[in-house]
């Protein structure tokens, strides 16, 4: 196991009704005015911003309101909300959504005090700075991102079509109001999507080099097996209290950096990120397409890309997530080698992953989310921009090697 450091600095407020609670927990941590920044109207139809904004209200919490984070937020945006939250002098944002309004907040909170462009910080031209910084708040209404409890913001510069994210401790929101009862009115493909997203945080962390480590190799895979029982329910009866509520903590689990413990190289973040580097550039180019449904059709084709760097990883994640063992296979096939046999295990492991994602209502093509092979060398391009020439860590990836993955797909 390597070293780690790890802390939980969010207060998870969790449970049926909870977001009635948001008022008196910004008035307890003396919070006089919110930012309060959402997405494109979800939250307007469902009533939850009116409660949220009752809720602020009651406890005496000013508010200005800041709707119209798309899906895949863009930087502009979050410029825009830098302005307003000046202007309104502001002393904490508040986001009410997913992953797009909390990562747009995340900007906003970090931009306030910075006096040039909040691009920088994301590009690392800058360092975001703790002086002055907002703090972050969200109520929940979409598990996907775990932006809710992680250290990551990711923005998206129209101008550059650079999809970027910004780790830091400082993104960590200070409280998550996390209603399960809210996600009820959440599409079955948006279901699938965070789903899929969810799993996707946990296996970039499992499938790192630095090799087994029970407990988080445990927690992961509970996780993912936890997630393959309830996604299915939600999306058979959305109002399934006990799947919605699984689902959401999943998704804080998969991604406050929990389900890396022990497997991050030198003290950082566990896992290469290669799916996430290559889904970044589909959503960058094209906003339309879901985090989660681009994942869903590049982490399986990766996968079927580089398991040879290490057959152990997928072999534990087999035996532990769809008891798939190679001795079985063996069994099975009498002439099969040993070589064979992993090789067959590794691949059944592989395609009931994608099955799953696929049950849900995911893509499993790249021209399902309408990308042909003529878009891969924009993709490329930016993905060198983002990543350099190589990256990724169970096997460094070339753009050579990132294009045939696209290609794969396809
Ligand atoms: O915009 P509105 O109208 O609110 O609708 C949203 C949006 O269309 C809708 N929705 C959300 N809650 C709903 C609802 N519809 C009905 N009922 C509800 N309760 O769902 C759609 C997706 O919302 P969004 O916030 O975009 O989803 P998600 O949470 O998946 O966030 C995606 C963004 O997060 C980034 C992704 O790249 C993407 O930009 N990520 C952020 C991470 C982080 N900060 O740690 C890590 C992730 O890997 C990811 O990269
Ligand atoms: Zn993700």
């Amino acid at each position: 196991m390597n070293d780690f450091s790890f802390s939980m600095p969010t207060q998870v407020v969790f449970g049926r009704g909870v977001t009635a609670r948001t008022g008196a927990e910004l008035a307890s941590r003396g919070y006089a005015h919110a930012l309060v920044v959402y997405g494109q109207g979800s939250v307007v139809r469902t009533g939850t911003l009116g409660r949220v904004l009752a809720s602020l209200d009651a406890a005496g919490v000013a508010h200005t309101e800041f709707g119209g984070a798309r899906p895949n937020p863009s930087l502009a945006h979050a410029r825009d909300g830098i302005a307003l939250a000046r202007e309104a002098a502001a002393d904490v944002v508040l986001a009410v959504g997913g992953g797009s309004a909390i990562d747009t907040a995340k900007g906003i909170a970090l931009g306030v005090p910075y006096e040039g462009d909040v691009w920088d910080l994301y590009t690392h031209a800058a360092a975001p700075v703790a002086d002055g910084k907002l703090p972050v708040a969200c109520v929940l209404t979409i598990p996907a991102a775990g932006s809710e409890a992680s250290a990551s913001s990711v923005l998206t510069n129209d101008e550059t079509l650079l999809k970027k994210g910004l780790s830091t401790e400082l993104n960590r929101p200070v409280v998550a109001l996390m209603d399960p009862e809210l996600t009820f009115t959440l599409p079955a493909y948006q279901t699938a999507a965070g789903v899929t997203d969810i799993c996707a945080h946990i296996l970039e962390r499992f499938f790192s080099t630095s090799g087994p480590v029970p407990v988080t190799d445990e927690l992961d895979c509970g996780l993912i097996r936890s997630l393959v029982d309830m996604a299915p329910r939600a999306i058979e009866d959305p109002e399934d209290y006990d799947a919605r509520a699984n689902i959401m903590w999943a998704g804080t689990l998969a991604h406050n950096d929990l389900a890396g413990c022990g497997r991050g190289v030198n003290g950082g973040r566990a896992g290469g990120w290669e799916s996430h580097g290559m889904e970044h550039e589909l959503s960058a180019h094209d906003p339309s397409v879901a985090h989660g449904a681009g994942l869903a059709v590049i982490m399986p084709a990766w996968m079927r890309y580089v398991w040879r760097s290490n057959p152990e990883r997928f072999l534990t994640l087999g035996a532990r997530v769809f008891d798939i063992e190679p001795v079985d296979v063996v069994e099975d096939c009498i002439d099969a080698t040993p070589e064979e046999a992993v090789e067959d295990a590794v691949l059944a492991t592989i395609d009931e992953l994608q099955a799953f994602f696929c049950s849900l209502g995911m893509p499993r093509t790249l021209g399902e989310l309408g990308v042909t092979a003529d878009d891969i060398p924009a993709l490329l391009e930016t993905l060198e921009l983002n990543k350099g020439a190589e990256f990724g860590q169970l096997q460094r990836l070339t753009m050579d090697d990132a294009r045939k993955i696209y290609e794969s797909a396809l």
